[in-house]
């Protein structure tokens, strides 16, 4: 295992003691206090790159706290980092790979290389073979087997090959043409048996998405609506109903789709990051190749400044570095993500992924167990259902949850009425979440609809909210698929920089191996003869439901 980041645990860098002493110095600091402290403030807090504005001077953070957290990112290396990735070093030590979803929207064609070969002529190669394939069908060139175009495409996949994919045909909805395109997932028979139920097999198109084309669940389904698809149709039809995006060609040949209906992606693309490889040809299908072009160069901008600015003011350093701060020197375990926009109601779900799938670690990159707190747990809803829903625990509750509020200026329909009302919620609740409503505020409040002292004593301590609670707004001027690419390329670059100081790999996902070994000997033991040894509330479930069928 060739290891080529550096491996200094997180909590023995140099300025890891300064930010412990610093936060005790603080803690007792309000948010209001840093304002009142610091005439300052939004000098150092308020950041603007393109049509984005990043503020997060609603934090429990002051200019010396946060000139340590950059200092921290020093101590980690994490500039040469940041290089390695983007030169295609194998930084991706424990699967010997390197991680390159930069270079599928790289701006320009100067050469990457991996194992001494130049991955940009096959990447712009892959992506014109499926930039043609999408026009086809899109212009309706492309005919199913009865000689109708097509109508509707279904991506087969799970995880990477399904989530990103989804939110962002969701994302774009506005962007979208004729094409409908849905999503199969689990390997729930009804799941699949739903969207069939819908389908017609002549004018259907379906995607079998998988990078290592083993994954249980995405093979059953393919193999189910294969079955379903040959009911109607002939072994000849299916060239013109499937297609596949994966490493694996030998699989995806077995399967019966050809290599020419067959789209490749290379090792060196996480799952979780692989929106932007062939596995986007559902994106490209329902929006077309040129917003689905201007996606990738959306991502490709936020990569140039991700690599090229200094920490103080690039958007993925300073957002990792507060998240950093929350979950280490504050004990904060969750992190809440709230767009406020319902196009990006699965963007928390999809960063699930992304941010606890690569950093649930455990182990530093000296392959030694960590003794402090790695991957903050993600989720969230688009606002302002969310307010409805979860956020009466995020003022009142007794966690601390830092937020992420990410908005719109424009609205896609134009309908400013709307907007301004989705506005003033975005930005009330942050202010409401950092002053709270003291004593005196409630007091004043009771008074005004003429309660009595009594009543107003003993309702007063459940009307109070203490305030001083963390929140980064972002405001990024309208969802277009530029715009899209480059928030998507935000919080992939955050992930990366937290796992450079948190000192593990962030680029493997061994965690889920376990799960997918024990599905196997169960799914045995469920449909033959039981041979293995389970604990017994196992064997009770296991007797449980083969009784059952
Ligand atoms: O959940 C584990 C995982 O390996 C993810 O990382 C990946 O996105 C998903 O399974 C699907 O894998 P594949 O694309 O190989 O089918």
């Amino acid at each position: 295992m060739q290891k080529i980041l550096n491996n200094k645990s997180f909590d023995e860098l140099k300025t890891w003691k300064d930010l412990v002493d610093h936060q005790k110095k603080i803690k007792d600091k309000s948010i209001l206090d840093h304002f009142k402290n610091e005439p300052e403030r939004m000098d150092y807090t308020w950041l603007e790159w393109d049509d984005f504005v990043v503020d997060f001077s609603k934090n429990r953070i002051d200019k010396k706290g946060f000139n340590l957290l950059l200092k921290l990112a020093d101590n980690a290396d994490l500039k040469t980092a940041i290089e390695s990735q983007f030169k295609g070093a194998k930084i991706n030590a424990t699967e010997n790979r390197a991680v390159l979803h930069t270079a599928l929207r790289t701006l320009d064609t100067t050469p990457i290389f991996v194992d001494e070969i130049d991955v940009i002529p096959k990447v712009k190669a892959t992506q014109e073979k499926m930039f043609s394939f999408c026009k086809k069908v899109i212009s309706g060139q492309w005919k199913g087997y009865s000689g109708k175009s097509i109508t509707h495409v279904v991506n087969i996949g799970i995880g990477g090959s399904d989530l990103g994919p989804a939110m962002v045909v969701e994302a774009l909805a506005h962007y979208k043409n004729h094409l409908d395109v849905s999503f199969i997932s689990n390997v729930e028979g009804d799941h699949h048996e739903e969207i069939l139920e819908e389908l017609n097999p002549e004018t259907t198109l379906f995607v079998i998405v998988s990078k290592t084309f083993t994954t249980q669940e995405t093979l059953s389904n393919a193999k189910s609506v294969r079955s379903w698809f040959l009911k109607q149709a002939s072994e000849k039809a299916i060239s013109n109903h499937f297609i596949a995006v994966s490493t694996n060609l030998e699989m995806t040949t077995d399967f019966g789709i050809s290599i020419e209906n067959t789209f490749p992606m290379e090792d060196w693309v996480g799952g979780r990051f692989s929106l932007w490889s062939a596995v986007g040809i559902s994106i490209c299908l329902a929006v077309g190749p040129d917003h689905y072009n201007n996606l990738l160069s959306g991502a490709g901008k936020m990569d140039l400044h991700f690599r090229y600015t200094s920490f103080e003011k690039n958007l993925p350093v300073v957002l990792a570095l507060i998240s950093v701060w929350y979950n280490n020197f504050w004990n904060a375990e969750s992190e809440v993500i709230i767009p406020y926009t319902q196009y990006l109601k699965n963007f928390p779900a999809y960063l699930q992924q992304g941010i606890m799938e690569s950093n649930g670690k455990s182990v530093g990159r000296d392959g030694k167990p960590i003794n402090y707190q790695t991957g903050t747990i993600i989720w969230g809803a688009s606002g302002t259902n969310a307010q409805h829903a979860f956020f009466q625990l995020i003022h009142q509750g007794t966690k601390l949850i830092p937020s992420d509020f990410i908005g719109f200026k424009k609205s896609l329909k134009g309908n400013k009425k709307h907007q301004f009302k989705l506005l003033s919620n975005f930005i009330a609740q942050t202010e409401a979440l950092m002053k709270g409503k003291n004593k005196l505020e409630v007091k004043e409040e009771l008074d005004s609809i003429g309660m009595d002292i009594n009543e107003q004593e003993k309702i007063t301590p459940f009307k109070i909210f203490e305030g001083n609670k963390p929140s980064n707004t972002i405001l990024i001027d309208k969802l277009t698929p530029s715009s899209l690419g480059k928030l998507i390329a935000l919080y992939e670059h955050k992930i990366f920089v937290q796992g450079v100081i948190w000192n593990i790999y962030s680029y493997d996902q061994w965690g889920v191996e376990l799960g997918k070994q024990l599905a196997g000997k169960i799914l045995k033991d469920i449909e033959g003869k039981p041979k293995y040894s389970h604990d017994p509330s196992t064997s009770k479930f296991l007797s449980l439901i083969r009784s059952s069928f």
